[in-house]
């Protein structure tokens, strides 16, 4: 998908409010792929224009993806994507994902800098970069069946070290799984294994 297309169909100028894949959604998709298997149920959060979700549904995965933002479950339905407008995890029943992809809003920001639109809440992470990674990384398991598996994208603008000591605690193994250098900030793909048995079904 081009940013083009992503932007501006049926005149609905979507660049204005929801953010379009870039290089960390190539970063997070490449690397998730690699880890998804057909057939598997999988929840993109923070979907934005569907770029993750479409990429994962290309390996025969179930997939959906969430998102707060209005103009982002549009634009993601105008590109195949089933999607809920919840925030984070909060709109779905414990247990039911194998895999769940995010990412978040990543960017330090001091309150100064910020504005309240749709874009603005797509990049910023607060003060810390961690405003939405942490509450998310809290609540993730809750959805995740035993064993399920987190791949979510950070910067090392947003405290690699602090993410991968919240996920712990919040029960998971961490392993870095991708990585790509820019000028001012080094990406990283995050993979986070949750306790239990990958094997034990699933509840219906
Ligand atoms: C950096 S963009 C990523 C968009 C897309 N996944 C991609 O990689 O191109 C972050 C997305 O998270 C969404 N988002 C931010 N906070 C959220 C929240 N609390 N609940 C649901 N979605 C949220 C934003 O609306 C935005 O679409």
């Amino acid at each position: 998908m081009t940013n083009e297309d992503n932007g501006e169909r049926n005149g609905n100028d979507f660049a204005d409010h929801v953010y379009q894949p870039a290089e960390d959604s190539a970063l997070l998709a490449d690397a998730a792929c690699e880890g998804i298997d057909a057939g598997q149920r999988v929840l993109d959060v923070g979907t934005g224009s569907g770029y993750v979700a479409a990429r994962a549904a290309e390996t025969g995965a179930r997939v959906v993806g969430s998102d707060f933002n209005p103009h982002a479950c549009q634009q993601a339905r105008e590109n195949d994507v089933e999607v809920v407008r919840t925030d984070l995890v909060s709109g779905f029943a414990e247990c039911v994902f194998d895999v769940v992809t995010f990412n978040p809003p990543y960017l330090p920001t001091k309150p100064e800098e910020r504005s309240d639109d749709w874009m603005e809440r797509a990049l910023s992470g607060g003060e810390t970069g961690r405003a939405v990674v942490t509450p998310f990384v809290d609540a993730v398991s809750r959805v995740l069946r035993s064993g399920g598996v987190v791949f979510v994208l950070v910067s090392s603008l947003t405290g690699l070290d602090e993410v991968e000591a919240r996920a712990r605690k919040a029960g998971f193994e961490t392993e870095e799984v991708a990585e790509e250098s820019h000028f001012f900030e080094r990406l990283v793909v995050l993979k986070l294994v949750a306790a239990g048995d990958p094997d034990r079904p699933r509840p219906p």
